[in-house]
Formats: C-alpha cells, structure tokens, sequence
C-alpha cells in the first residue's frame, strides 16, 4: 500500500468559498473523499496549514517515510526558497500541483521556488490536479 501525503498550504482551507470562478465550488474534503474511494490501494493522508513554517515541519514529518508528496504550496510556491531547501533536504518525492493555470494569470505566478526541487508539476487541471499527482506515484515505482 502506497502511502501518499497531500500537502495544502495557505488559503487552500478555503476552497469551494474563496474564488470560485478560479477554484471551483468544491471543497477540498469533499474531494479528498472521491479521491479516496477511486484509490483504495493508497494511504491518502490530508494536512493543510497557513503557516510556510508548518508545512515545512510536515514535509521533515514524512519525508524520509512515504511514497510520495503531494504539494500545493499556494502562495508560498512564488515566494518560498525555504520549501524548495525542505524539499531538497529530504527522500521522498514530491510533486507540484496547483489547482488553476498560473502562467495564465499575474505574472508574480509565472515564477515557481519550488518545481526545481521537485519530480514534476501538474496545474490547471481544476482539482483533478491532484488526482494526477496521485497517478503519477501509483503509475512508477519510484
Ligand atoms: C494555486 C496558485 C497560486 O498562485 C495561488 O497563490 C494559490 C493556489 C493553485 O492551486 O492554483 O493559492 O496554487
């Protein structure tokens, strides 16, 4: 059994209120239910946090233990060289996703901290983002 954290940073709590016409009516546990009955042969763990902190401390948590991470780190994407030492510093892989096409929209999100650290990156997918994150871990071995 594939174990697999979904990490969400800062303002991802509100999904399915905050924007909708960019992220959707849905919020993220509702999705995270789908998600789960689609892939029962992966242990989904969920965290989210405001706090680039925090995120840091989980991505140290499971790092040198799980399959895989998924991370949409939000804001913290544009500005964050110490999520992208986090992901350096640590074993398991980890692939970016956002939920929306940034490179679509204000220029300060065209430029990602953290894809260099990263396996690969996945966005504009709506949600379904996450879901190919996913598939990207059941589908390779490591
Ligand atoms: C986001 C894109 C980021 O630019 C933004 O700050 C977010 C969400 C996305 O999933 O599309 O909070 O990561």
């Amino acid at each position: 059994m594939k174990k697999i954290q979904i990490i969400n940073g800062p303002n991802l709590n509100l999904l399915g209120k905050r924007e909708p016409s960019v992220y959707g009516n849905a919020s993220f546990e509702s999705y995270l239910e789908e998600l789960c009955k689609r892939y029962p042969q992966c242990e989904i763990h969920y965290y989210q946090s405001n706090v680039e902190g925090e995120m840091i401390n989980k991505i140290h948590e499971v790092g040198f233990e799980f399959d895989g991470i998924v991370l949409n780190a939000g804001a913290y994407t544009h500005t964050s060289i110490a999520l992208h030492d986090a992901i350096k510093a640590i074993e398991t892989p980890v692939v970016e996703v956002h939920i929306s096409n940034v490179h679509t929209r204000e220029p300060f999100r065209h430029v990602s901290m953290i894809s260099a650290a990263c396996k690969g990156v996945i966005l504009g997918f709506g949600m379904e983002s996450y879901r190919l994150a996913l598939e990207s871990f059941v589908c390779t071995d490591k």
